[in-house]
């Protein structure tokens, strides 16, 4: 059995695609992974997927990806690319919600596949090989789903210079609630992309903006400053406004988050559906009763320690 967990970017998504730096946490849930003696096949229960690195759809492109990534040379014909085990699927978090499953998933499966081969595989390989299969679910993925599922725990993460853990005074409750309706990261990283080249200097205006309330908020974590952390929550959800990632239901649960007490909240992801995170210390159950009241299912978590989830369970060699 291998685990990785699913994700929250508490700032800066969309923007992390241009160079900014986003900050995000791992949840104490994601995906899990279960070898048997086999032959390749990808079991997802839960969806009556039974497929293997053949199958033309997403998931199938993707498990084929990542298996010649780990595998290189072992995928011709009569070749098992690597699998000789079936595996297993099991989500304990929501999918295409914006939490990071499809990141959790891939890294599940290389933890998975090395236990069985009883091969040590390092973050960075793991890594190349998870960025393969995102690569065919989400188009040009920033690689932070990928390094919060590797690492675990909380951090900043930029492309330049990947994931830098960081320890918050003291841990973020949130309240994370589902709009009901699937996030569409492809499409919306395509919408913004379209704007970034219509219109290059207002987009990168924003790009910065977000930027700079990330290190706000890094630095609101690192001294517990809560009121400080939600304003820039706030702010950051004002520009993904402008960047067309809302949609009408992300608006609706923010209000709502807000009218009940929450410091911050902003849909969380790739956006237009999806998740949504308000921080309302002492005040979830008021958030999560609106919510309710309008419809919107959600769970309580907390983030911020390095280690306090996922890494635990990891046990990858550096
Ligand atoms: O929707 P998710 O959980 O895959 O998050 C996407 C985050 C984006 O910044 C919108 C895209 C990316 O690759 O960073």
């Amino acid at each position: 059995m291998a685990f990785a967990p699913g994700k929250v970017i508490l700032l800066g998504e969309h923007a992390v695609v241009y160079g900014q730096p986003a900050l995000a946490g791992a949840l104490s849930s994601g995906v899990t992974v279960t070898t048997r003696p086999g032959r390749g096949r990808l079991r997802v229960a839960a969806w009556n997927v039974d497929i293997d690195r053949h199958d033309p759809s997403p998931l199938g492109q993707a498990f084929a990806a990542l298996a010649a990534r780990l595998y290189p040379g072992s995928e011709g014909p009569g070749q098992s690319a690597g699998l000789d085990v079936d595996l297993e699927v099991e989500f304990q978090v929501p999918t295409s919600a914006g939490l990071g499953s499809s990141a959790a998933l891939a890294v599940a499966l290389c933890r998975a596949l090395a236990r069985a081969r009883q091969q040590e595989l390092g973050t960075a390989a793991i890594l190349d090989a998870a960025m393969a299969a995102e690569t065919v679910f989400h188009g040009k993925p920033s690689g932070i789903d990928a390094a919060v599922a590797v690492h675990g725990g909380f951090g900043r993460f930029t492309r330049a210079a990947g994931w830098t853990p960081t320890r918050a005074a003291r841990p973020v409750p949130l309240v994370v609630g589902h709009t009901g309706r699937q996030r569409d990261t492809k499409g919306r990283v395509a919408r913004v992309a379209e704007l970034a080249s219509e219109r290059p200097a207002e987009m990168e205006t924003h790009f910065r903006a977000i930027g700079a309330l990330v290190e706000q908020g890094i630095a609101a974590v690192l001294a517990g400053d809560f009121a400080a952390l939600g304003a820039a929550m706030n702010e950051n959800a004002r520009h993904l406004e402008v960047l067309e990632v809302s949609c009408p239901e992300i608006e609706k649960m923010c209000t709502l988050a807000r009218e009940a007490g929450a410091l911050g909240a902003k849909l969380t992801g790739g956006g237009g559906g999806g998740c949504v995170l308000a921080l309302a210390p002492g005040r979830e159950d008021a958030v999560q009763a609106a919510w309710s009241r309008a419809g919107f299912t959600s769970f309580v978590t907390q983030v911020g320690q390095v280690g306090q989830v996922g890494e635990a369970r990891q046990g990858d060699p550096p």
